[in-house]
């Protein structure tokens, strides 16, 4: 674990590579998407599947948060060869911006074009319902860091990534909508507000969120989508929102209205993916 600190991207690198190489000693062969999951949301059923825990990866910390259980999964969705990386590291753990990406570069670093991410998000937005699922179109990064900043690494790619049209991939989000549609599966669009946690916020902060026009509020994933935006890789975030911000029910903690949403409803966005 680090603090935000400086990170030296030629060593991230060099970690990412090597993180990528034991997944395809372990077998791991090419995917056509990375599915990294979120709070508490199931793990889709895998075909012929191959599993590697986080903590037998080189240079990977242990995922402690809730609902969240390091392991990378290789198998067939329908399929289809996917990659699964269950758990994801948060700033809010106290690791560095450069850690919670790791993953994803290791993924990337693995050839897989698509990454398909999802989160549990609070509610800024009042139409949206608890347990409705919010297809990503846009994000504003409040968590105050950069997972790029630092002494910059070509190999990743540009030093200035361009974010606007790329980083929410339209041709993804379109596919998303379309297979919502034919599944009947309700799909509104909307502006993800990353924070860094691990406080929830105030209202007068969810009132602000607002005013920037924010439609859910979360704790994770815009630094894993400017890492892949870098690396050259499609992507594509599902947010299911799991309380209104700024509110928790009465007797439960925040963190356990999360979990329990997200198993109530997590199981739409396996079939989405
Ligand atoms: N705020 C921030 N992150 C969250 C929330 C919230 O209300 N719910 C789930 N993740």
């Amino acid at each position: 674990m680090g603090g935000v600190g400086t990170a030296d991207h030629r060593l991230e690198y060099e970690l990412a590579a090597a993180a990528a190489a034991t997944l395809r000693d372990a077998g791991f062969g090419t995917a056509v998407a990375a599915i990294q999951t979120g709070s508490g949301i199931p793990v889709p059923d895998l075909a012929a599947v191959t599993t590697l825990a986080w903590a037998d990866v080189p240079g990977l910390p242990g995922a402690t948060a809730p609902g969240h259980r390091g392991a990378f999964h290789h198998g067939l969705l329908d399929g289809v060869p996917v990659l699964v990386l269950e758990g994801r590291l948060h700033l809010y753990e106290g690791h560095s911006p450069a850690e919670v990406v790791r993953p994803v570069r290791a993924a990337g670093l693995l050839g897989v074009p698509n990454l398909l991410l999802n989160n549990a998000a609070g509610r800024v937005r009042s139409a949206l319902r608890a347990g409705a699922i919010v297809r990503v179109r846009d994000h504003v990064n409040l968590m105050g860091v950069d997972p790029l900043s630092g002494v910059h690494d070509s190999r990743f790619g540009d030093r200035f990534p361009v974010t606007a049209g790329r980083a929410h991939d339209p041709w993804l989000g379109a596919l998303a909508q379309d297979t919502a549609a034919d599944l009947g599966v309700e799909l509104p669009s909307g502006v993800y507000g990353a924070v860094h946690g691990p406080s929830f916020e105030t209202p007068a902060e969810v009132e602000r969120l607002r005013t920037l026009g924010v439609d859910v509020v979360g704790m994770s994933t815009v630094p894993e989508v400017l890492a892949a935006n870098q690396l050259g890789l499609r992507t594509l975030v599902l947010s299911l929102v799991a309380n209104p911000a700024g509110e928790v029910a009465d007797g439960r903690s925040a963190e356990e209205e999360v979990l329990d949403v997200a198993r109530r409803t997590g199981g739409d966005v396996v079939r989405l993916l």
